[in-house]
């Protein structure tokens, strides 16, 4: 499964991509406006420093508009993925930025049918979101589970399942066991993913020991 970080902070993603473990980055608008920085110049660098997909999100809600935008913020480097909403909108403008080369990630995917016409528009990633279906009381683990049994049943669909909106080490753990092929991560549930207090018991368990040999292997 690919990793990729859910944030528009480039000193968390310059930190990040310095692990080797990261695979990608998507933003969103309210990400971007967390930050307080210029959205394009804030796209740009990160390009810069994750040679993987970049998810994008336009503002326009009209297919042309979604279009126009889409190519302006393609231009900015070629890993540039665009997001745009799961309406018809969103698919048509989907469609014509898939045919002329562009990624694109379709966003903001609730239900199993969703993500079937993401996959038929050509979207190179579909955005299920598991944490604000949690959030009302639904199963965002089982439409992982599902999104993934439909893109099975036919080879044609090529789209990649992206598990988004994960709030826990939890969710990362279900949606790989589901088949996800990319989770999208939160900076500092990315880093409680390799916690355990016994690794960290343990370690300074060996660590004192080998102390004890007074050997240096260098
Ligand atoms: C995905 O691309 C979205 O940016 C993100 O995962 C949304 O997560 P949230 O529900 O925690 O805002």
């Amino acid at each position: 499964m690919k990793f990729f970080v859910d944030t528009a902070d480039v000193d968390e993603i310059r930190e990040l991509a310095e692990t080797g473990l990261l695979d990608g980055v998507t933003t969103n608008p309210s990400l971007v406006a967390k930050t307080g920085r210029d959205f394009k110049e804030t796209i740009k660098e990160i390009c810069a420093i994750v040679d993987g997909p970049v998810s994008a999100e336009v503002a326009a809600i009209d297919a042309d508009g979604m279009v126009t935008e889409g190519r302006v913020l393609a231009e900015i480097a070629s890993n540039v993925t665009i997001k745009v909403p799961l309406t018809f909108d969103g698919l048509k403008a989907c469609r014509t930025l898939t045919q002329s080369g562009t990624m694109v990630n379709v966003t903001l995917c609730f239900n199993a049918n969703q993500a079937l016409m993401a996959a038929k528009a050509g979207a190179t990633f579909v955005s299920p979101f598991i944490g604000r279906l949690d959030d009302i009381g639904l199963d965002g683990m089982e439409l992982i589970s599902e999104i993934r049994m439909i893109y099975d049943n036919y080879d044609a669909l090529e789209t990649q399942v992206l598990a988004a909106s994960i709030r826990s080490p939890n969710h990362v753990k279900i949606s790989a066991l589901a088949g996800a092929d990319v989770a999208t991560v939160p900076p500092g549930v990315l880093r409680d993913l390799i916690k355990h207090p016994l690794t960290d018991k343990g370690l300074e368990m060996f660590t004192a020991d080998w102390n004890k040999t007074g050997q240096s292997i260098t």
